[in-house]
Parts: structure tokens; C-alpha cells; sequence
């Protein structure tokens, strides 16, 4: 056996080995159960005893020469694969990056959320009440009785039965608070929700629309505490230089009643198109709650005193962000909100 001869002819199938399929098939010619130089080390065993010594260092010669070769073939051939590889992957970072739209939050829900966030400072609760309501609820207890005109101006959508309809306000989550406390319980909650009306829709008119209801009942309220109220919250919205003013009005479920003005943000008093030159602005109406309500829902009026007070939420964000129809909030169109979004961070 030639060593050296078989190791050259080994060095030189090597060289013409292109994948590591033919390394491989290389290895099993050599190296394999049959393979030249398993073969070879077989043979061993029929060697005369003084010449094993010789025959064995010249097969560690040859399986070691084998492996080297063997091994740096197929470093050479890994890093050449894995180079090609890299090749093929490369990122061409030319091209115009995949545009990954990002949302934002609904504005109106983020008008709620503040006047939320605030309330809950001040000790409010916030409760939830359902959108299908009973009439007693919508109406009755709130001191509306069938066939009262107030009710003409809150038409909105009856279910199958007359008792049932789509609450026209927020104001019955009230009567339900008031009735669950039974009487015994002094009550801060605020009432974000979804209303609806029989309108045709406008730009200042939607026959689905918002509203955050607020409650407060205690012993020895009086309206300067609802007015106290109504400035931290407009000044909270509208900034700190927000005045406030409390405008004699009219609801049957409450006594007396107001309408709650700010002074225009726009044209700060002196009078624009958004104010109608009054340099007022109406955002909710409110009073002082209606003893026949508090009676109604389980509170003795002459323990007990309170004011509510119901914001359109559209109209908040309306006057906020400047948006001229009301319409605007349920088209869906998302560059609305995103164009909101940017607005506000500009502004930050
Ligand atoms: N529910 C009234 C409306 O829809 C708004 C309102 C007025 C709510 C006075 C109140 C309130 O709680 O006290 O027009």
C-alpha cells in the first residue's frame, strides 16, 4: 500500500468536488462501511504480527490525511454556500420602506375620556346603562309623563312594544342610579353613551349621537356647587382662561334649569361667526335635580339635593378640534382621526 500515492489521488478528487453531496459521496468511497480505506483497515487482521505496528501508524497516516482534506473541503464549501445565501438575501435598502399605517383613538372617545379622567379626580363614578331603555326610565320618572310636549322634542325610535325604545338621552341612567342606592347613599357618576333621535341628519344633527351625563346628589348641594363643577370642567377642555356663565333654561327634570356657557375660545368674548357674535358658547344643559325626580327615585327632597348636567359629546369635540358637521364622526373616514391625532401632537 502507498500511502502517499493514495493520499494524492484522495487531495486531487477533492479538488474536483463541487457540492457537499459530492464531499459526502467522497467520504462514503473512502471512508464508508466499504469504503478503500475501511477496506484497507480490515486488512490488519491478516497482517504478520511484527508488521502491525508499521501497517497501523500508516492507516492513522491515511484517515488522518483523509480528514484534514475532507474537513477543510467542506469548510471551503459551507462558507461559499452560506456566502452565496447572503448574496441572494441582501436587502435592497433603496427601496421605499412598506408603509404601515398606524391608528389613533377615536376622537369622540377621547373627548369622553377626558371628562372621565377628570371626574373620577373629583370622586365620580363611572357607570354604564343600557341604549335599548324602558319609557319609565326615559321619560316617566324623569318627571315626562305620557302625552307631555317635552317629549315631541325627544322623538326618537320605539321598539315593538310602545315601553321599549332607543334612549333619546342620557339622563334615565340617573333615575337608575338614584333607585339602585335606594334613598340611603349620597351619589357622584358620570354617564358616557350613545342616544338617539328621530332627527334627520345635518350638519348639526344626527339621529345617533353622544352624550356624558353627570349626577351628583348630597345633602345641602346648591347650584354654585354645579357652577364650581362646570368651571374646573371647561377650563380642564378649553384651557385656563375659560369663563363660565349659567343661562336660565328649561327641562321638566329639573329646578331651576340652566344651560352651561363658555366664553369663545375663538374670538375670546369679542364676538365671531363660531359664538354667533354673542361671544358665548352653549355646551350642556343641567340644574338642580327636580324633587319630583328625587321622589320619584327613592330620595327624600328634603334631605336630599343634587344637579346633573348631560354634554353632547360631538358637540365637545366639535368645538375642539374645530369640526363643522356632525356628520363628520360617523363616516368612517380615518384620515379624520388621524388628522386629529397630528393636530394634537403638533399643538404638544
Ligand atoms: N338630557 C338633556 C337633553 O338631552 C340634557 C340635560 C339637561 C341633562 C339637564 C341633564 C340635565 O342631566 O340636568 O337635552
Amino acid at each position: 500500500m502507498n500511502t502517499q500515492e493514495l493520499l494524492e489521488t484522495i487531495k486531487k478528487e477533492t479538488e474536483e468536488v463541487k457540492t457537499l453531496n459530492e464531499l459526502n459521496d467522497l467520504k462514503v468511497k473512502y471512508m464508508g462501511k466499504k469504503g478503500i480505506i475501511s477496506e484497507l483497515n480490515a486488512k490488519i487482521k491478516e497482517i504478520p504480527n511484527e508488521e502491525k505496528k508499521a501497517y497501523g501508524e500508516k492507516m492513522n497516516e491515511l484517515k488522518n490525511g483523509f480528514n484534514d482534506v475532507y474537513d477543510n473541503k467542506k469548510q471551503e464549501l459551507e462558507t461559499e454556500e452560506l456566502n452565496k445565501k447572503l448574496a441572494n438575501e441582501s436587502i435592497d435598502i433603496s427601496l421605499p420602506a412598506t408603509h404601515i399605517p398606524m391608528g389613533s383613538p377615536n376622537i369622540l372617545e377621547k373627548i369622553i375620556e377626558e371628562v372621565e379622567d377628570l371626574l373620577m379626580t373629583m370622586g365620580y363614578d363611572v357607570v354604564d346603562g343600557p341604549e335599548i331603555e324602558e319609557d319609565r326610565f326615559n321619560f316617566e320618572l324623569l318627571n315626562i309623563p305620557k302625552g307631555h310636549p317635552a317629549r315631541d322634542a325627544q322623538d326618537t325610535f320605539y321598539l315593538k312594544e310602545e315601553e321599549l325604545l332607543l334612549r333619546s338621552q342620557t339622563s334615565p341612567v340617573q333615575a337608575r342610579t338614584m333607585l339602585e342606592k335606594k334613598g340611603l347613599e349620597p351619589i357622584r357618576m358620570i354617564c358616557p353613551g350613545k342616544t338617539y333621535r328621530r332627527d334627520d341628519d345635518d350638519a348639526t344633527h344626527s339621529h345617533q349621537f353622544m352624550q356624558i351625563e353627570g349626577l351628583l346628589v348630597d345633602k345641602d348641594i346648591s347650584l354654585s356647587d354645579l357652577k364650581g363643577t362646570f368651571d374646573v370642567i371647561a377650563k380642564h377642555l378649553f384651557g385656563s382662561s375659560t369663563e363660565t356663565r349659567l343661562r336660565p333654561s328649561y327641562y321638566q327634570f329639573t329646578e331651576p334649569s340652566v344651560e352651561l356657557d363658555i366664553s369663545c375660545f375663538k374670538c375670546k368674548g369679542v364676538g365671531c361667526a363660531l359664538c354667533k357674535n354673542t361671544g358665548w358658547i352653549t355646551v350642556a344643559g343641567a340644574g338642580m335635580v327636580h324633587p319630583n325626580v328625587l321622589r320619584n327615585c327613592g330620595y327624600d327632597p328634603s334631605i336630599w339635593s343634587g344637579f346633573a348636567f348631560g354634554f353632547g359629546a360631538e358637540r365637545l369635540a366639535m368645538l375642539k378640534y374645530g369640526i363643522g358637521d356632525i356628520r363628520t364622526f360617523y363616516l368612517t373616514d380615518l384620515r379624520v382621526n388621524n388628522g386629529f391625532d397630528r393636530m394634537e401632537a403638533q399643538n404638544d
